[in-house]
């Protein structure tokens, strides 16, 4: 995974400045913010606002509408768990519910060594080996409790 950028907000400002002129630039913006520093926290909100000429509120909406963007920093290593319809008819939702109660995170949530955050997603394209995740963009597929756990202990050099 790609080393994000610590929180800087005069990076910040150039980001939002460069994109704020596009034509539906909230996407834009916010994808770029991503990109450079790994989530969007609260601190890009006022930014975004202040050049889009919106609420904090109205930004604020939008960051938590999509489950892309990340409000904290993820960690070193990022697990997507595929809760859409074909990987829940192949009993990911007991998966997903076994692990994170093992690691002790929620959704979204990053364990206390900073090793792995679990974030949900919707449809991986990978339906006919569900259920499926990615682990840092590599795919598993045909899941069980067991691969999972031995996936992530692998990932997180245990
Ligand atoms: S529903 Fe999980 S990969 Fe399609």
């Amino acid at each position: 995974m790609l080393e994000a950028s610590p929180w800087n907000a005069e990076r910040a400002q150039e980001i939002v400045t460069k994109h704020a002129g596009l034509e539906g630039p909230m996407l834009p913006i916010l994808h770029a913010l991503q990109e450079e520093f790994g989530h969007v926290g609260e601190s890009a909100v006022p930014l975004i606002a202040s050049a889009l000429n919106l609420s904090r509120a109205e930004v604020h909406g939008v960051v938590s509408f999509y489950h892309d963007f990340r409000h904290e920093p993820a960690g070193r290593r990022v697990l997507k768990l595929c809760r859409g319809e074909a990987c829940q008819s192949m009993g990911s939702e007991a998966l997903a519910q076994s692990l994170l109660g093992r690691l002790g995170v929620e959704w979204g949530g990053t364990t206390r060594d900073g090793e792995l955050t679990v974030e949900p997603v919707y449809c991986l394209g990978l339906c006919a080996s569900s259920p499926s995740a990615l682990l840092d963009g590599e795919p598993l597929a045909r899941l069980t409790a067991a691969t999972l756990a031995e996936a992530i202990d692998e990932a997180r050099g245990l």
